[in-house]
C-alpha cells in the first residue's frame, strides 16, 4: 500500500468497528453459556473470526448475520472434541483465553497458530494453569505454540502473576469456572477488565478487582446465562483517527460510541497531558462498559512521560503515541513497556526503526523509547512484519508526512487482523463535510 501526505484537514464523523477484546470474549462466554447470546457491533476481523472458528470446531452453533451474531450456548460441559487442531491464526487473545476453557474439558485438544503467534510466549499461561492442575504443555518445549491440553481435574488456587496481563488473567478466570474451590488472582496493576465485567453479567460468582486493589476472585458453581451484548467501538482503533486529527492542521473528527473503560483509556489521559483538544459527548454505561463519542480537534502538542501503572491501559497504542510524539515540542519518554517486545512483533524495534526511516529523532531503550520532538516526517518504506498496529500507526505517519512522495507500507493487508475497513474509513474523512454534531457542538460556549 502506498500513501501520500494529505493536503487538507480531516473532517467528519466515524463509527469505528467493535472492540476486539470484547468481541472475542462475547463468543467465548456465549459458547459456554446456557441459551442464545446475541452480539451486536461484533468485530468481524481475522482475529475474532479465528475465535468463532475454534468454537464452531467444537460443535457450537454460531449464526452470523449482517448486524447480529447468535451463539447457541453449549453450556459449561457441552463442547465437543474437535476433529483437528484448533487454529488461532495470529491471535494471542484466542490462544491464551481459550486455553483456560480447554483446560477444563473432558477431551484433549491441540492449539496452533501462524508463525508470529508460534513465537509468542505461552509459559505465562502454562505456569498458572499448571498450578491449578491443568495438563498443558508446549509441544516442542520452547514455551510457545503448538500447545497440547489434556483432560485433568482443576483446583482453585491463589495465583500471583508477575506482569499485568488481561490475557493471562482471563485464561485463569475461565479455567476457574471448571475448578473445585475458589480461585484468587492478583496482578501488579489492574489490566483490562472486560472478562470480569462480562462474567459478572453472565451470572458468574465473581468479585472483580479495582484500580486500587487488583485482586479478582471467582467461585465456580453458577451456570452462565446467555446475554444480549452490544459491543462498543474499539478505543484502540479510534486511536488512529485521534492521532491523524492531532497531526494534520485544522482537522476536526467525531468518533462515535467508543469504549472508554478506565482500564483502556490511557491514550486519552496521555493525549490530554500532551495538550490535545478532546471532548467526550453522550457518555453512557451499558453492561458495565463506559462509552462516549469523542470529538478531537487538531492541537499543538508537548512531550510527556509515560510509564508505571499507565502502561497496561495503553499498551496497544504505544506505536501510535510514538508517531504522534514526533509532532510534540520536547521529549516524550516511554518506559516500563518491555511487553512491547512480545506482541505481534517486537514493537520497540519496529517503531523506532520505522520512525528513524522517516527522519524522526528517536532512541530505543530496554523497556521503551525516547522521542525528541518536534521533527518533520518524510516518506519511507515501512517494514511492518505483518503487525497490524505497526501498519496502521505508520499509515497515520504517512498522511502527516511533510514531503510529497509516497510512503510504502509493506504487507498493509495485515490491518484486517483488527480493522478490515481501516483504509476506507481513513479515506472517508479526507473530503468529508463537517457533521451536524460537530457544528452543534461548536456553537456551545
Ligand atoms: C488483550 C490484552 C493485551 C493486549 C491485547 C488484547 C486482551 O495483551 O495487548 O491486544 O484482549 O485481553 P496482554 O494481556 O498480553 O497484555
Amino acid at each position: 500500500m502506498k500513501l501520500s501526505r494529505i493536503n487538507g484537514p480531516l473532517k467528519g464523523e466515524l463509527n469505528v468497528p467493535g472492540d476486539k477484546s470484547i468481541s472475542h470474549r462475547s463468543i467465548m462466554l456465549g459458547a459456554i453459556a446456557e441459551g442464545v447470546t446475541e452480539i451486536r457491533g461484533f468485530l468481524k476481523s481475522a482475529d475474532c473470526i479465528h475465535t468463532i472458528g475454534c468454537f464452531k470446531a467444537m460443535g457450537v452453533d454460531i449464526e452470523e448475520e449482517e448486524d447480529v451474531i447468535r451463539v447457541k450456548g453449549a453450556g459449561l460441559r457441552g463442547l465437543a472434541a474437535p476433529s483437528s487442531p484448533l487454529d488461532c491464526g495470529n491471535s494471542g487473545t484466542t490462544m491464551r483465553l481459550i486455553s483456560g476453557i480447554l483446560s477444563g474439558q473432558a477431551f484433549p485438544t491441540r492449539l496452533i497458530g501462524d508463525s508470529s503467534l508460534s513465537r509468542r510466549p505461552m509459559k505465562r499461561i502454562i505456569s498458572p494453569l499448571t498450578a491449578m492442575g491443568a495438563l498443558i504443555s508446549s509441544e516442542n518445549g520452547s514455551g510457545c505454540a503448538p500447545l497440547s491440553i489434556k483432560p485433568s481435574e482443576l483446583k482453585g488456587a491463589d495465583i500471583h502473576i508477575p506482569i499485568a496481563s488481561a490475557q493471562v488473567k482471563s485464561a485463569v478466570l475461565l479455567s476457574a469456572l471448571y475448578a473445585e474451590g475458589e480461585t484468587v488472582l492478583t496482578e501488579p496493576v489492574l489490566s483490562r477488565n472486560h472478562t470480569e465485567l462480562m462474567l459478572s453479567s453472565f451470572g458468574a460468582d465473581i468479585s472483580p478487582g479495582s484500580l486500587d486493589s487488583p485482586t479478582v476472585s471467582l467461585r465456580p458453581g453458577n451456570m452462565l446465562k446467555a446475554q444480549s451484548i452490544t459491543v462498543p467501538g474499539d478505543i484502540s482503533s479510534a486511536a488512529y483517527f485521534l492521532g491523524a486529527a492531532l497531526m494534520v492542521p485544522e482537522s476536526e473528527v467525531l468518533l462515535k460510541n467508543v469504549g472508554i473503560n478506565p482500564t483502556r483509556d490511557g491514550i486519552i489521559r496521555v493525549l490530554k497531558a500532551m495538550g490535545a483538544d478532546l471532548t467526550f459527548l453522550n457518555e453512557k454505561t451499558a453492561a458495565g462498559e463506559r462509552r462516549a463519542d469523542i470529538l478531537v480537534r487538531y492541537s499543538e502538542l508537548k512531550g510527556t512521560e509515560i510509564g508505571g501503572s499507565l502502561i497496561p491501559s495503553l499498551i496497544d497504542e504505544i506505536p501510535l503515541i510514538a508517531v504522534i510524539a514526533t509532532r510534540a515540542e520536547g521529549d516524550t519518554v516511554i518506559r516500563d513497556a518491555a511487553e512491547l517486545k512480545v506482541k505481534e512483533s517486537d514493537r520497540i524495534k519496529l517503531t523506532t526503526e520505522n520512525l528513524r526511516r522517516m527522519g524522526a529523532d528517536v532512541e530505543a531503550t530496554s523497556d521503551g523509547m525516547v522521542i525528541h520532538g518536534p521533527t518533520p516526517l518524510h516518506h519511507a518504506v515501512i517494514e511492518t512484519a505483518k503487525d497490524h498496529r505497526i501498519a496502521m500507526s505508520f499509515s497515520i505517519a504517512a498522511l502527516a508526512s511533510s514531503d510529497a512522495r509516497q510512503t510504502e507500507i509493506k504487507d498493509a493487508a495485515c490491518v484486517s487482523i483488527s480493522y478490515p475497513g481501516f483504509f476506507g474509513d481513513l479515506d472517508s474523512l479526507k473530503d468529508s463535510p463537517l457533521s451536524p454534531h460537530i457544528l452543534v457542538h461548536r456553537q456551545e460556549p
